[in-house]
């Protein structure tokens, strides 16, 4: 697969690059040497980028991919283990939760676009563990562009990489049906956030905004959300964040009952 970085944009999808051609766009530069050959999530080692040939900004981005993957990749085998432990009711550390969220936060600090570009690139690796990385970082970059500061933006994170873990109480029957789900299934599906509240609830240390995004994943602003079904204001400022970025990432990758859609597709849908 050829990803085209196209100013801040990676074009990592034929049918993204069927609209563009559609588009009316009169010129459209490619730059070879800034393409990046790539199978799955792995970037070739031997790819290298001529830096002299990059902006200031662009040398930021790609000094950063290769950390950047590492704090990916890393972060898809915590979520694995976090995950598989609940799932099989044992304990798990809180600890390697905050160091993986660190770690997303001080590589988006460096530079955003690198674990971001990351983030879009949908392997085939397993959805469930790759996704609480991903909302991860959407969610921190997310909140980050409302200025806040580190702190808070490693609290917010570990809401992504927790968000679902309450899912590891449901069947995998269910979370794994393709067909449509009955009422009765989808409703042992909307217990997943408070699920998640519980399988936390004998942690210390973990914030009000952590918590939030476990909860609040799922509600709607205008109501039409669940588990509570709470709407507008009364959904914590995060809660809305995590939302979007919880949708988003669903919405760009493959599941068993769906093709992944493109990220211009998500975005107007949202
Ligand atoms: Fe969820």
């Amino acid at each position: 697969m050829i990803i085209i970085r196209c100013d801040k944009k990676i074009l990592s999808d034929n049918s993204e690059i069927e609209t563009l051609k559609k588009t009316r766009a009169v010129n459209v530069k490619i730059n070879v040497h800034k393409s990046i050959n790539i199978q799955s999530t792995e970037i070739d080692p031997s790819i290298t980028i001529p830096l002299e040939k990059t902006n200031n900004r662009e040398q930021e981005y790609y000094r950063e991919l290769q950390k950047a993957k590492d704090v990916h990749h890393e972060g898809v085998i915590r979520a694995s283990e976090l995950l598989k432990a609940v799932r099989k009711g044992h304990t798990f550390s809180l600890k390697v939760v905050k160091q993986v969220t660190i770690d997303i936060v001080e590589s988006l600090l460096r530079n955003s676009d690198a674990l971001l570009s990351l983030s879009q690139l949908k392997g085939h690796d397993d959805y469930t563990y790759v996704h609480s990385v991903n909302v991860a970082i959407l969610i921190t970059a997310f909140y980050k562009s409302f200025g806040y500061g580190s702190d808070k933006l490693v609290e917010a994170g570990m809401g992504g990489m927790l968000h679902d873990i309450g899912k590891m109480r449901i069947p995998e029957y269910i979370l794994n049906k393709p067909g449509k789900l009955t009422d009765s299934e989808f409703s042992i599906i909307k217990r997943h956030p408070e699920y998640g509240i519980d399988a936390i609830d004998d942690k210390s240390g973990i914030s009000d905004i952590t918590r939030k995004v476990i909860l609040q994943h799922h509600e709607r602003y205008n109501g039409k959300g669940y588990p509570f079904g709470i709407k507008g204001e009364r959904i914590n400022e995060v809660g809305l964040v995590s939302a979007v970025a919880d949708v988003y990432d669903a919405l760009t990758s493959d599941r068993v009952y769906k093709s992944a859609w493109t990220p211009h597709k998500a975005i107007a849908c949202i």
